[in-house]
């Protein structure tokens, strides 16, 4: 069973961090950590505050994904609480080898250099577990912070859908990247 499994744990500056999979108990956590992206706005697809229910029934799934093998997620949980989640989802039929990444972390706690632990661990788990080969992402052009974090985990751009977002009638444009394992 994966549920809860730690990966690592280190210290960083003031903070002891543990890199481990999620379990149901993070609920709360997960909970506000999603909410605190929308309200800040950040450059990810949801605008709409997530509701218990919500939250429930996506942590209900991911747990049963990840002990399927069709998913890896990890979460930082940091000074005890939960902040940060990555998540690689194993592709269908044809694109079984392929897994699709999406990391977010709550404002605190970035700039440390957990986002790209974070990717780099999840990646580990993701070619052991669901046997990936190929993780492919899509970010906002804007997102100047990912876009380097992605640079840096070795991700390289290999498209650009214009205008392929709309957010409250602003267009923005996605850049997709990929990241041979
Ligand atoms: C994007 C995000 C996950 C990065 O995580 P993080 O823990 O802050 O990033 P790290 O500290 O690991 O830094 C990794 C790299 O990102 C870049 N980076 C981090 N903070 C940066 C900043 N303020 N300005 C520019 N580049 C920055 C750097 O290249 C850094 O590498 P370096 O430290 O070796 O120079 C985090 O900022 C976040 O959650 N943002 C909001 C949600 C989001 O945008 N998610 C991604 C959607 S595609």
């Amino acid at each position: 069973m994966l549920t809860g499994k730690v990966i690592e744990e280190s210290k960083i500056g003031n903070y002891s961090v543990i890199f481990r999979y999620p379990k149901f108990e993070d609920f709360e956590d997960t909970l506000k950590y999603i909410n605190s992206l929308v309200e800040e706005r950040v450059y990810i697809d949801m605008h709409k505050k997530m509701s218990k229910k919500g939250e429930l029934k996506f942590l209900t799934l991911l747990l049963r994904n990840i002990e399927n093998r069709e998913a890896v997620s990890l979460v930082a949980e940091v000074n005890g609480k939960v902040g940060g989640l990555v998540n690689i989802n194993k592709g269908v039929h044809a694109e079984n080898h392929i897994g699709n990444l999406g990391i977010g972390l709550e404002k605190g706690i970035r700039g440390k250099g957990i986002g790209k632990k974070l990717i780099k661990l999840a990646i580990n788990e993701a070619k052991k577990n669901l046997k990936t080969e190929i993780v492919e992402l899509d970010v906002y052009a804007e997102n100047k912070v990912a876009l380097n974090l992605y640079k840096k985990s070795g991700f390289k751009k290999v498209g650009i859908v214009k205008k392929g977002s709309k957010k409250n009638g602003k267009y923005s444009d996605r850049i997709l990247m990929v990241k041979y394992l």
